[in-house]
């Protein structure tokens, strides 16, 4: 035997006996831009500065604005940047949006996406009381009963339907002593170097109380978004970096399209409807070296073992400050990216919100949310 016979055969024992999960056959990897029509993201204000840790997603409603936290919490900031815990959902809640049909003037409904308890109905009262929340989804379908892993984020339409994304099959450990806190990153590095493509979009109905599949076999199912028309949801497909748009319509609905690809300079995670149609596509970090090299490796049997041997070790990516967001016209096309490449005024972000000429970005790394004009 030669070593380099060896050498496989020892990558292949690692690789086979392993808890870690199988890589399986990419053909197609993503393909990454330079920023198109760059702009330097800078002049961040720091909204909410030390009142709010890892703000993942922000819900802005007519009268209140929520911020989902680290810590389990949804949190409601202040014009002054104060913030108050109004709620705590036993979990980390990634994703959460408005609810304008199910609110009333004394009371807040908002659902939200939480890793391992799937789809969340929250009552937020001002009044002071607890709030009640409701699970309302915890299972991809009840028919196999597959457990939701990994609930992402959440989008309503203005018929009220709501449609959420459960990003993989994989599951998110918790980090070691905590209690809620999970391997959110660790987890999506994993699923990136692992290939399946096991994500998937859900839709909930309140008033008939009905769960759909709306698409599955998603190469991470991130942020969602549903068009105002509520004819179609655009959904970032992380480790494809792209924005795949999938049709809601019934005698079309699930059928996919591309809106955009190959166009975004790293991997993709929030987004959201602006202005006038426009899109905003939050890039957490840039096409990490590592990966687009290994994506090079052929043929694919090697560069699956090799994948599959990467998932038997510690994690290796070295994680990079950068900040960076996208925004698209309504047809897909790059209007312009901002980019802070140092990551020292914004970093890691993964989510951006417009509202009255401000967009409000969310991160997972920073303590404050970051404001820009729009
Ligand atoms: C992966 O690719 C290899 C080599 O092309 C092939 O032999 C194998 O059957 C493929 N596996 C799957 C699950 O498609």
């Amino acid at each position: 035997m030669n070593w380099i016979a060896l050498f496989f055969s020892i990558l292949f024992a690692i690789a086979y006996t392993s808890t870690a999960p199988d890589a399986v056959n990419v053909s197609e990897w993503p393909t990454f831009s330079l920023p198109i029509n760059p702009k330097p993201l800078t002049n961040v204000k720091k909204y909410a500065l030390n009142n709010v840790h890892a703000p993942e997603t922000n819900i802005i409603t007519p009268n209140h604005f929520y911020s989902l936290t680290e810590d389990g919490a949804i949190k409601e900031i202040n014009d002054l940047g104060q913030s108050k815990t109004v709620c705590t959902v036993g979990g980390r809640p990634l994703g959460g949006a408005y609810a304008p049909l199910e609110s009333t003037s004394t009371t807040t409904i908002l659902y939200v996406a939480e890793i391992t308890k799937g789809l969340l109905r929250v009552t937020l009262s001002h009044l002071p009381s607890t709030p009640p929340i409701i699970t309302l989804v915890s299972f991809l379908n009840p028919l196999t009963n597959l457990p939701i892993l990994y609930a992402d984020d959440v989008t309503i339409s203005s018929k009220g339907i709501v449609y959420f994304t459960d990003a993989s099959n994989l599951p998110v450990p918790l980090l070691p002593g905590s209690v809620f806190k999970r391997d959110t990153l660790g987890t999506s590095i994993k699923d990136g170097i692992r290939g399946l493509k096991s994500g998937c979009i859900l839709s909930y109905d309140p008033f008939k109380k009905a769960t759909r599949v709306v698409k599955q076999g998603i190469w991470f199912a991130n942020g969602i978004a549903v068009e105002g028309g509520g004819k179609y949801l655009l959904v970032c497909e992380t480790f494809g970096a792209r924005v795949l748009k999938v049709s809601i319509e019934e005698d079309t609905f699930g059928e996919t399209e591309v809106f955009a690809e190959g166009v975004f300079p790293g991997y993709v995670d929030g987004l959201s409807f602006g202005e006038g149609g426009k899109v905003h596509v939050a890039v957490p970090s840039p096409a990490p070296k590592a990966v687009v090299l290994l994506s090079k490796i052929k043929p694919i049997w090697l560069n699956t073992l090799l994948r599959s041997f990467i998932l038997t070790l510690p994690p290796l990516i070295k994680e990079v400050p950068y900040g960076c967001f996208v925004t698209l016209s309504e047809k897909g096309e790059v209007i312009e990216t901002r980019v802070d490449y140092k990551g020292e005024e914004a970093n890691f972000i993964t989510s951006v919100e417009e509202r009255d000429g401000k967009i409000y970005l969310g991160s997972l790394k920073t303590n404050f949310i970051g404001v820009v004009d729009a």
